[in-house]
């Protein structure tokens, strides 16, 4: 069984598991991770087995302030450090050289590191007590939904961790964007809450994008975020016939229209989500209807086609990867 803690006793156990070289879950504002002292290769090596993800899937660290960059990253450019400073404690990820004390382990052997701030106010509470980085994935099993609540860690995690702080539902929803500082200009290798626009705003430079995420790097993969039900990204028109044709799906909806058509023709189910009509609210919503329709054991998930513009990038990046596109 997988310990749930809460509050400042929550904090004090968490701490003491992570120092003891155990796996916690931890609450982060974009989704909950599952954390390991990055200084303690043993420790980190019970993550992979945790998740059942390969060893070469490089770990993000997960950092009490700006001031401990300098101690797991090397020839740290000037724009890193601006967005370091503007945009943490909050959901950036910076891939930087790793400096040497940083594990070959935590990074899946690569010579970057990813580095972020999270900003959840529990898991500073746990970076100020261990005063030290703390590698942390999604705290799901390998290619499964990243976990936005205590909850779902403890479906997808019970028997394999010893304990989850509990912080609430994550504010964000979906995984820090991440941007590359490796190379001569900064790129954007995951897409995230935070928008390319509003980096390059505070980083006063260009930030590019590429349209296809090329998997790169293991771990960054196309099929990855993906529920065991199957799902199908529809229009509007299309959604409505296959609504007619099959009767156990669950549905993601977010439009006042869809949910209209849907009760022209009398889907009345338990297995619609209505999500809000914003990416951000939608984006908050997004794994745990997901998460919460997968339990249902139906033979379709039927999606309504969300817009494609920049605010929804990061939506329309998961949502790829959730069909394995
Ligand atoms: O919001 C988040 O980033 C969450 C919370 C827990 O912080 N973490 C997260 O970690 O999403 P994970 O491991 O599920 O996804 C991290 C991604 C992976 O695709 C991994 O390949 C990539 O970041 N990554 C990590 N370190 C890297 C590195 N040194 N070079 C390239 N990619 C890296
Ligand atoms: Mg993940």
């Amino acid at each position: 069984m997988v310990d749930v803690l809460h509050g400042k006793d929550g904090v004090a156990r968490a701490v003491q598991l992570l120092l003891e070289g155990e796996c916690v879950a931890l609450p982060t504002e974009t989704v909950y991770g599952l954390a390991a002292d990055a200084s303690n290769d043993a420790a980190v090596a019970k993550i992979f087995s945790a998740k059942g993800r390969p060893n070469n899937h490089p770990l993000i660290v997960h950092i009490p302030s700006v001031e401990h960059l300098d101690i797991w990253a090397t020839e740290v450019p000037a724009g890193a450090r601006i967005l370091a400073s503007s945009c943490w404690p909050g959901p950036l990820t910076l891939l930087l050289k790793k400096s040497k004390q940083t594990s070959p382990i935590v990074t899946g052997g690569l010579d970057s590191v990813g580095l972020r701030v999270p900003s959840h106010p529990l898991f500073l509470e746990v970076l100020a007590a261990v005063n030290n980085g703390l590698a942390a994935p999604s705290a799901n099993r390998y290619k499964a939904l990243s976990p936005t609540s205590a909850d779902q860690v403890v479906s997808g995690l019970d028997g394999r961790i010893a304990a989850v702080l509990d912080g609430g539902p994550c504010e964000f929803g979906l995984e820090s964007t991440i941007v590359d500082f490796t190379t001569e200009v900064p790129r954007i290798v995951r897409a995230g809450p935070l928008s390319r626009q509003l980096l390059e705003e505070r980083l006063g430079g260009t930030v590019e994008m590429p349209l296809e995420h090329d998997a790169i790097v293991p771990g960054n993969v196309k099929a990855h975020y993906q529920p065991r039900t199957q799902l199908r990204i529809l229009s509007q028109g299309e959604l409505t016939r296959e609504a007619l044709e099959i009767r156990e799906s669950g549905f993601i909806i977010f439009s006042a229209e869809m949910r209209n058509k849907l009760a022209g023709i009398g889907v009345v189910s338990s297995a619609v989500y209505h999500l809000p009509a914003d990416a951000t609210g939608y984006a908050k919503a997004l794994y745990a209807s997901l998460h919460a329709l997968d339990q249902l054991n139906l033979k379709t998930i039927l999606l309504e086609k969300p817009p494609i513009d920049d605010d929804w990038s990061a939506v329309n990046d998961r949502l790829k990867r959730a069909l394995g596109e």
